[in-house]
Formats: structure tokens, C-alpha cells, sequence
């Protein structure tokens, strides 16, 4: 199964204040929804409730620990990463972790792909993505947007993937 890690951080790895994005970047919103899109995506309790509705057609599976957790119709609950991960393979999904940090952490070991969007801006935020290393990793970039009317922010996405174990010894 294909497991991915799908976030945008600021050049000092905020990706969040106050319990929502630090910016409003819609080509970047627009990218997170096309590379989302018929998959299943996975997210930490307070992540689903920056929005509180169903990212339509995409799995939605929120993760919290609390056992009468109840979002809104078409939204799935799992108690845990693993079981999150359970539930988008019986409905044969490929994965996208989707925040926040606690899950990417966890999830990070288990990806084979991770799309990073760098925002061009530093933030005092409160809530930062770890500083993953994607040396040995193969890097493309995927989209770049500059400023203007609508973004406030410059801003590159790239592509990360992970080398197979194949291409690993035959280095
Ligand atoms: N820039 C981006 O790309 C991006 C992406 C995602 C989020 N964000 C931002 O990041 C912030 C939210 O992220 P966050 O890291 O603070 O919180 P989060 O990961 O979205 O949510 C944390 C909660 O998720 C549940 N949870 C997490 N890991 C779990 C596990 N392994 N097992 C069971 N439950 C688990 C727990 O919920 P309970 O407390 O209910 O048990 C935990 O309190 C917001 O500001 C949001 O806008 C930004």
C-alpha cells in the first residue's frame, strides 16, 4: 500500500497557529486537492477540526484517542495510525497522512512518498513539522508559485520519494 506524507511548511517548518494554516494560498490549497483526490486521507483530531467537514471524495479517516468521537456523516474514526491505516487498505485507498506533527512523526518511517510544499516566509506559529531528511531521496520539483494578488507568499512544492530498496544496493 502506498503511504505518503502531504504537507506545506514555512521556511522555519510552521505549518500551523492558533489551530489553523498560517497562510491562504489557494493554488497551493488547489495542489493538496488534486494530489488527494480518490485517496484516503489521514488526520489528527485537532487537523480535522480546522474544518469540521468531509474532504469530499477522498476516504476521510480522523484519528483520536477519544472513544465517542463523533465528526460529521462520511467521516471515519480510528483509534490509532495503525488502525487508520487498517481501515484505507480494507477499502483498497492508497494513503495520504495529512497532519499533524505527532502523525507525520509516526507515519514518516512508514512513507514511500512525501509531497513538501516550502512557503517563503518565516512564521511565528505553534505548531512546527519536523525537519525531515530527504537526503538519498529522490527530489522533483513539483509546482512553483510566485506572489501575487491571491498569495502572499512565493512558494515550491516538491516531491520526495523515497529509493527502493532495489535502487539502494545498486549504489
Ligand atoms: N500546513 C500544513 O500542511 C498542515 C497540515 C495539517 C495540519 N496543520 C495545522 O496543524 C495544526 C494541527 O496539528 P497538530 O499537530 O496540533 O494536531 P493533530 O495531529 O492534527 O491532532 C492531534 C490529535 O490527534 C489525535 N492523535 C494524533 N496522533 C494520534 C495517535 N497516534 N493515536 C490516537 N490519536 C492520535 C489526538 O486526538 P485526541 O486529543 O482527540 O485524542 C491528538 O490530540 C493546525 O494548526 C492545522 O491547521 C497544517
Amino acid at each position: 500500500m502506498s503511504i505518503a506524507l502531504i504537507y506545506a511548511r514555512s521556511r522555519n517548518y510552521c505549518i500551523g497557529v492558533d489551530g489553523d494554516l498560517p497562510w491562504r494560498l489557494p493554488a497551493e490549497f488547489a495542489f493538496f486537492k488534486q494530489t488527494t483526490l480518490g485517496s484516503a486521507v489521514i488526520m489528527g483530531r485537532k487537523s480535522y477540526e480546522d474544518h469540521n467537514s468531509e474532504l469530499p471524495d477522498r476516504l476521510n479517516i480522523v484519528v483520536t484517542r477519544q472513544p465517542d468521537y463523533t465528526p460529521v456523516p462520511g467521516v471515519r474514526v480510528a483509534d490509532s495510525l495503525v488502525a487508520a491505516l487498517a481501515l484505507a487498505r480494507d477499502q483498497g485507498k492508497p494513503v495520504f497522512v495529512i497532519g499533524g506533527v505527532g502523525l507525520f512523526r509516526e507515519a514518516m518511517p512508514l512513507a514511500d512518498t512525501v509531497f513538501e510544499t516550502i512557503v517563503e516566509a518565516d512564521i511565528e506559529g505553534d505548531t512546527f513539522v519536523d525537519a525531515f531528511d530527504f537526503s538519498g531521496w529522490g527530489s522533483e520539483r513539483v509546482l512553483q508559485h510566485d506572489v501575487d494578488a491571491k498569495h502572499r507568499y512565493a512558494f515550491t512544492a516538491y516531491r520526495h520519494s523515497r529509493p527502493t530498496s532495489h535502487s539502494s544496493k545498486s549504489r
